[in-house]
């Protein structure tokens, strides 16, 4: 499935594009929300797109083929982001988005087992060559001690489970190894009391979402990534971040405190920015998104 872009009026409002603005979308994906901030662009605009996932990029350059601004896209880790704006001659930006997560494609259909409703290789990773990725959701599960996989599912999922779901896997990987979602969400099922296998979300959700987390060191990915994109603001320039997960929200949060506090930038939105109900309506994958703005000083 298309990716439907989150909380976009939201967003492009409140970094308040200029015509002539350079933008640094930080997670381009196919270019939802950069083929519309491209509307409010003029040939003196500048869009700089930056994802990992190089099917997503492909889509991108299409989707975003006849923006009368300039489009550069780079396949790359935010983190990265001062080496690809180096890279394309770029010292600073007016305006960054970071849209953080996965997309719906990438949960359907990238086939890196992100989605616990897929039977698939237990991946989690975006690394383009498989042969060489160094680090797979496979490893976590089959090689990290008992304890270090629950610190990982308690400590990025939240999931109280955590200790009964990595007692069984430990369990399991001793009989045979745990290659794919199918095995592991069989396991979790079988790790969590009855009740909580039909409550508001599958039993599976917290334990893949924190298996991604670490897969992709996203955390600290995130921390660096909106670091130097406040680094390469340009004065009054505006930062907005859409996360979807509360640990994303909370370094968002504290982050912009932080700098709030050494005069780096103001913040714009005192509390997040949530979907409306007729947004959570029409796309239910947006229901958890928070959007937090700041402004460089
Ligand atoms: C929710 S999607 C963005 C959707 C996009 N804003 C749109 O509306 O079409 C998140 C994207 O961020 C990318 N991504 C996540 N973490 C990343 C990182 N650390 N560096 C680069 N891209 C990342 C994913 O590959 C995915 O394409």
């Amino acid at each position: 499935m298309a990716h439907t872009p989150v909380l976009v009026k939201e967003a492009i409002e409140g970094l308040s594009i200029k015509s002539g603005d350079t933008v640094l979308d930080a997670t381009v994906n196919e270019g939802g929300h950069s083929s519309l901030i491209a509307q409010y662009l003029d040939e003196k605009g500048t869009i700089i797109g930056i994802d990992e996932d190089t099917d997503a990029l492909v889509e991108a350059r299409r989707n975003l083929g006849a923006s009368r601004c300039t489009i550069i896209l780079a396949h790359d880790n935010f983190r990265n982001l001062d080496r690809v704006l180096e890279k394309h001659g770029i010292q600073t930006v007016d305006k960054a988005l970071f849209d953080i997560g996965l997309s719906s494609r990438q949960l359907d259909e990238s086939k890196r087992g992100f989605s616990f409703q897929k039977d698939e290789p237990l991946l989690m990773t975006f690394c383009p060559d498989l042969e060489t990725c160094a680090f797979t959701a496979r490893e976590i599960v089959n090689t990290w001690t008992e304890q270090s996989i629950t610190d990982v599912i308690y400590g990025y999922g939240g999931e109280r489970f955590a200790k009964r779901i990595a007692r069984e896997i430990v369990k399991e990987r001793k009989i045979k190894p745990i290659e794919r979602t199918g095995n592991l969400v069989a396991i979790i099922e079988r790790s969590v009391p009855h009740g909580y296998r039909f409550g508001k979300i599958h039993p599976a959700t917290k334990t893949f979402q924190a298996l991604r987390i670490a897969v992709n060191d996203e955390f600290s990915a995130l921390t660096e990534g909106i670091g130097k994109a406040l680094e390469r603001l340009n004065k009054g320039g505006r930062i907005a971040i859409i996360s979807f997960h509360s640990g994303e929200d909370r370094i968002v949060k504290n982050f912009f405190r932080e700098s709030a506090k050494t005069g780096l930038c103001v913040i714009i939105t005192k509390k997040p920015i949530v979907p409306s109900d007729e947004e959570k309506r029409r796309n239910p994958r947006s229901r958890s998104a928070h959007l937090r703005i700041a402004e460089k000083l």
